[in-house]
């Protein structure tokens, strides 16, 4: 099993790990949550999502920050390859080299600069932002007695409704993340890892 520890800088690992975990905290926030509704009062996971997910909006900014900044790791490019014709190219020949992969019930070699993987974890970063910038716009318009104006309930609907694809990210992203590790393709430590 190669070594691949540096692929990711450490401001990356520690990032990742950070929103990983408030995003594990809003999930499992989700399930148990009760909003306080006219007389009805809500219970303490509703605060803890509310702060927990301000706290993962603001870790998800600093993670693209960082992915513009940095000089190690993916090209900002290939996270979002969408307006580029040669990145849409590219990814268009990596999705058949998958498909050819998944037909014959293997995992392809693992490249750390493969076009289909790094748009899908773009998408990931950019579905998580999206929970973050939409859960903090219901909450300021809620501060401000707007919360079931035509203008946030649609939004706050689309959260609940995106909810569901964060849950197929996370359990399919660490699902592959696993394979590659036990199919020694790529250890678990090229992204879990603190060292310097
Ligand atoms: C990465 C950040 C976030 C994630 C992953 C997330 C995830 C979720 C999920 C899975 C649900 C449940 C959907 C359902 O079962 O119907 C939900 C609902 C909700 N979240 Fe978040 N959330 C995030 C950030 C926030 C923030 C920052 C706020 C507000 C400060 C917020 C406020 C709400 C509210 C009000 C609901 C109930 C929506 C409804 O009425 O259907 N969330 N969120
Ligand atoms: C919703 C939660 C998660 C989000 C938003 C997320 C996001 C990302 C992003 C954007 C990258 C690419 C980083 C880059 O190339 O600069 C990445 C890579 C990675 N993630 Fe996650 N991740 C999440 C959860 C997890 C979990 C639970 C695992 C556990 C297995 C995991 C394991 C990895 C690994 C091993 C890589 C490196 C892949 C490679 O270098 O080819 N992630 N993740």
């Amino acid at each position: 099993m190669s070594s691949t520890a540096q692929r990711h800088n450490l401001p990356t690992r520690l990032l990742h790990a950070s929103l990983v975990l408030t995003v594990c905290v809003q999930l499992g926030s989700s399930l148990v949550m009760r909003i306080a509704w006219g007389s009805r009062p809500g219970n303490i996971f509703f605060p803890i999502h509310e702060y927990a997910g301000m706290a993962a909006f603001a870790l998800a900014f600093l993670f693209w920050v960082t992915v513009i900044a940095r000089r190690v790791g993916t090209e900002p490019g290939a996270l979002f390859p969408w307006l580029s014709p040669a990145r849409r190219a590219a990814l268009r020949a990596d999705i058949a080299t998958h498909l050819d992969a998944l037909r014959r019930f293997s995992l392809p070699q693992h490249d750390g600069a493969a076009p289909l993987p790094s748009a899908i974890h773009g998408l990931g970063l950019l579905l998580v932002t999206f929970m973050g910038v939409s859960g903090t716009y219901w909450y300021l318009m809620s501060q401000a007695g707007l919360g079931r104006s035509v203008f946030v309930r649609p939004v706050i609907e689309l959260h609940g409704a995106f909810g569901n694809l964060v849950w197929a990210y996370i359990f399919g992203h660490a699902a592959l993340g696993l394979l590659h590790h036990v199919s020694k393709n790529m250890p678990l430590t090229t992204m879990w890892s603190f060292r310097p």
